[in-house]
């Protein structure tokens, strides 16, 4: 596999580094204490291209391919992840879903806006009962005709206050279990929806999670997405995509972790010389960079097998898997070579740290990324 980046590569990782640095690290500590990420940030976002980076330019995207998408993704989370995971999840659940499997109509009218930014997209799956275990989905709508009614609540759902669409999925015949699941558009403005408590949380504070509630929404059945039947599925393979968006958003946590550790260990000094003259600290840093370029590697093979339309489940699992894992012990190594420093704000390791944690639980835990990758070795 070729993974010599193209002068287009090169120029979607220029810009979005740019960005990063100039426009997303002012404020991220601000923005990371008042939990709130700041809406013309988002709408620059849009305008330069990071929403729908791989949606095609006939609905108002980037066409661009997804290895382009998880370097723009790394060099955004290296600074402030929880712009990436806004980001990641309009990009690759919600657009590429849409563009994927909605009808041409749904497209016009949804994909649109969400490839440019003009409303953000959230993902709705997760519920009280239903988190790695997907297929219990208690959130029913119910078939009346012209539309369908729409009942109960999701969980932990990203974006879930600012967001103007919603990909909701939901039970629609329980008795055929996860072939009786489907896949609805849901506005914000729909009767009966309402935006529930906000999570107060450990990382990625800025990007606002809520739990979502539907009493007797009425949907129309030109919002449900592909046949009857089809949402288990949908999910499923919106997730396989998602997850190398979340593996590149690890990857950039781990990469920031590592640039601001060899930075601050030829500043700081102890015992007469800088701490990157010890061999101790060398040790953590080879390690360091060995764990984050092999994330790096398998972020890209996941990209790649999808851009050449080959089986990618297996690789994007093991991409986030391993680059998940690999930003935990990165950002907690970062933190140990801050030493009481890296424990404080302002040197940034350690909401980087605080950041990781979150990319081995959602869109599958570690231990589900493991059921998957085994499941396709034992096929
Ligand atoms: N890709 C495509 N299809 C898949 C699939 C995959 N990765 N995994 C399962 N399927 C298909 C199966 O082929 C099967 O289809 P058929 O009926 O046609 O044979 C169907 O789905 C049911 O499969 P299983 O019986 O294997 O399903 P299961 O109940 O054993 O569950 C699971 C499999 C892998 C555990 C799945 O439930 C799963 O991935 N769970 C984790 C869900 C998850 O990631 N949640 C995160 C919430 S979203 C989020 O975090 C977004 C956010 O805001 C950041």
């Amino acid at each position: 596999m070729d993974f010599n980046l193209s002068e287009e590569h090169q120029s979607v990782r220029e810009a979005a580094r740019d960005f990063a640095q100039m426009r997303l690290f002012p404020g991220v500590l601000e923005r990371d204490e008042a939990q709130k990420f700041d809406k013309d940030l988002l709408r620059e976002m849009g305008e330069l291209g990071f929403m729908g980076m791989m949606v095609s330019p006939e609905y108002g995207g980037g066409g661009m391919d997804t290895l382009s998408y998880v370097i723009a993704m790394e060099e955004i989370c290296k600074v402030d992840a929880s712009a990436g995971v806004i980001m990641s999840v309009n990009n690759s659940l919600v657009c590429w879903g849409l563009e994927r499997f909605g009808t041409p109509e749904q497209k016009e009218k949804y994909l649109t806006k969400l490839a440019s930014g003009q409303t953000i997209g959230a993902f709705c799956l997760s519920e009280p009962e239903a988190g790695s275990d997907a297929t219990s989905q208690q959130t029913t709508a119910i078939d009346q005709g012209d539309y369908y009614l729409l009942n109960g609540t999701k969980n932990w759902i990203t974006s879930g206050d600012t967001a103007g669409i919603c990909l909701v999925i939901a039970q629609t015949s329980p008795e055929l279990k996860h072939k009786g699941i489907n896949v609805f558009i849901v506005e914000k403005g729909f009767e009966g929806f309402v935006v529930g408590k906000k999570e107060n949380k450990m990382g990625i504070r800025a990007s606002d999670t809520h739990t979502l509630m539907f009493t007797d929404v009425k949907v129309p059945k030109e919002n449900r997405i592909g046949e009857n039947g089809f949402g288990f599925k949908f999910a499923m393979s919106t997730l396989n995509g998602g997850r190398i968006g979340i593996a590149a958003q690890a990857l950039g946590i781990a990469s920031g972790a590592l640039e601001l550790s060899l930075k601050y260990s030829k500043e700081r000094k102890t015992f007469g010389k800088p701490i990157s003259e010890h061999q101790a600290i060398q040790f953590k840093l080879s390690e360091m960079a060995t764990k984050v370029e092999a994330s790096r590697l398998l972020v890209y093979k996941a990209a790649r097998l999808k851009d050449e339309g080959k089986d990618y489940i297996q690789a994007s699992a093991m991409a986030k898997l391993f680059a998940s894992e690999t930003a935990m012990w990165v950002t907690t190594e970062a933190v140990q070579i801050h030493g009481g420093y890296g424990y404080t704000k302002e040197y940034h390791v350690e909401r980087l740290m605080r950041d990781a944690k979150i990319t081995q639980i959602y869109e599958g835990t570690s231990e589900i990324q493991k059921l998957i990758i085994a499941r396709e070795l034992l096929k």
